[in-house]
């Protein structure tokens, strides 16, 4: 029953009474409101109405997303990964202009399902609608969305919803920032076994590229009560594995301290959350370097069931360019941190982040972020063009680089870490490890699919019924990313 979909909404009418928050059950009304709507689109097709939820971005869009489909769900719509459906809502991503392009394909592309579907409504929400222009051109040139808000209202998409269905017109709600948080929405999971769980909201770190700050607002942190209930829920619930999330966890709190000097710092939160009762991994995501206290690597040093696995987003490894990008971390401060965090926690796999091509950057700046790759020796690196966002300081500065040298800089720093991640690669052949297996290999289902500690994949021999659970498995074959193993 644990794996069941009544049981991954987590919040279901009858148990209101164990709802806190009133803004919560505004919006539980909304969706008895809504589902009176779809059950009349039930009978004229005979057959449940479909949405789609469509995501793009980080982490927390997809928690994000994950409320969006509880509401969806709970209105009366089934789910589907199609966008030919009764509602498709796009959950969009801002951070480098690839990521709006892409949406815009999408959504262009879904006006033809509209045109056969009269019953069809398509939103567009997420961090590209907090930005004005990005909301101007969805009004001008793609007349046929339905419902547009923000980051900041997301939780009152039931009502939302209900306007829409009521409605012809298109439903433009965008707020311009807030301070609240909304407790108690429902959600669907996507996995049965492992969750994310949002600790803050926001960014008040504005490195001069970024757009997180100015679409996602101040940080927010949650209170670590509702952290700690949410995270029992989810195991009582089978969920075995939590993912804390947030721009920058290790700033958790930093606004509740102005109220509560003794306020839980994320140290303190990383340790309560890895002692409820049922949850046996606990991960996050990201820190930031500048915040990298030692509280933090002490606890996850003590605590085999926090992760062997530690994003730490470098940007650059010059520190003339960190400088400019509001880093707040030399180049010889990041070497110390990841040093001294390979020697606390054995076996930890390091990852990271690295923009080339910021406004400045020449080759001889790349050459020190190499170096970095080569001294920290990353477990695996997201490697991005540095992408000029409207709004952002670095916009404005006058030394942007030329595309080609972008691009030739670019491929060296990826060549050196592929060579990295590669050596790094091999380094558990041979140990066993923990794995919660997570499905059948996508190649061949004879053999299931797992994560260990560190992050990485695993395939081996084995059945079904372990998905969601942890197994040990010796790792007798390394293939760069990924390992195979057996099962003992
Ligand atoms: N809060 C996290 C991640 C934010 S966005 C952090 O501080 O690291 C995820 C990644 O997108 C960033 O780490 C950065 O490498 C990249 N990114 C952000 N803005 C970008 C831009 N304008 N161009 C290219 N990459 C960008
Ligand atoms: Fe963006 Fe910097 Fe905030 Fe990360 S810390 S979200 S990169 S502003
Ligand atoms: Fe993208 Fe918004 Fe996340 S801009 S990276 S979806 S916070």
């Amino acid at each position: 029953m644990v794996n069941s979909e009544k049981n991954k909404i987590n919040i279901l009418n009858s148990c209101r009474e164990e709802i806190t928050d009133e803004e919560s059950i505004r919006q539980l009304d909304y969706i008895d409101k809504a589902r009176s709507i779809v059950s009349k689109y039930e009978k004229e097709l005979g057959r449940k109405p479909r949405a789609c939820v469509v995501t793009f971005g980080c982490q927390m869009n997809a928690r994000d997303s994950e409320k969006l489909l509880a509401a969806l769900k709970l209105v009366g719509y089934e789910e589907t990964d199609s966008e030919d459906a009764e509602f498709v809502i796009y959950n969009t991503c801002t951070v480098r202009d690839n990521a709006d392009q892409r949406v815009l394909g999408r959504l262009g592309q879904c006006s033809n399902f509209k045109k056969k579907n009269p019953l069809m409504k398509i939103a567009i929400c997420g961090c590209m609608m907090q930005e004005p222009g990005a909301v101007e051109k969805i009004k001008k040139s793609y007349r046929f969305v339905d419902l547009i808000f923000g980051t900041h209202n997301i939780y009152k998409f039931a009502e939302l919803l209900y306007t829409t269905l009521c409605s012809d017109k298109m439903i433009i709600d965008i707020w311009e920032k807030t301070d609240k948080i909304v407790e108690d929405l429902p959600v669907v999971r996507k996995y049965a076994y492992k969750s994310g769980v949002n600790i803050m909201f926001g960014c008040d770190k504005f490195c001069t590229y970024c757009i997180v700050p100015y679409v996602r607002g101040r940080e927010r942190s949650r209170n670590p009560k509702d952290i700690i209930r949410e995270c029992e829920k989810l195991a009582a619930d089978g969920v075995k594995e939590i993912m804390l999330l947030g721009q920058n966890v290790n700033s958790y709190a930093n606004d509740l301290r102005k109220v509560d000097k003794d306020a839980m710092s994320f140290a303190q939160l990383l340790d309560e959350v890895a002692k409820v009762e049922g949850i046996e991994r606990v991960r996050f995501m990201t820190p930031h370097p500048r915040d990298f206290k030692d509280d933090v690597i002490d606890v996850i040093a003590n605590n085999p069931k926090i992760a062997r696995h530690i994003h730490l987003p470098l940007q650059s490894g010059s520190s003339k360019i960190l400088k400019r990008m509001n880093r707040s971390y030399t180049k010889e401060e990041f070497l110390t941190l990841a040093a001294k965090i390979r020697e606390r926690i054995p076996d930890v796999a390091i990852t990271t982040d690295i923009i080339v091509g910021f406004p400045g950057e020449t080759a001889a700046d790349v050459d020190d972020t190499i170096d970095v790759v080569n001294k920290v020796k990353f477990d695996n690196a997201f490697t991005f063009i540095y992408s000029k966002r409207a709004g952002t300081p670095a916009a404005k500065f006058e030394d942007q680089v030329p595309e080609k040298e972008v691009k030739e800089n670019f491929d060296r720093l990826l060549k050196v870490v592929q060579e990295t991640a590669k050596e790094q690669a091999a380094k558990l052949l041979g140990r066993c490890e923990d794995v919660l297996v997570e499905g059948v290999n996508e190649h061949d289902s004879s053999l299931m699919t797992g994560r260990m500690s560190n992050n990485t994949l695993v395939h081996f021999p084995g059945g079904e019924e372990l998905i969601g659970s942890f197994v040990k498995v010796k790792l007798t074959e390394c293939h760069g990313f990924y390992y195979f193993g057996e099962k003992i």
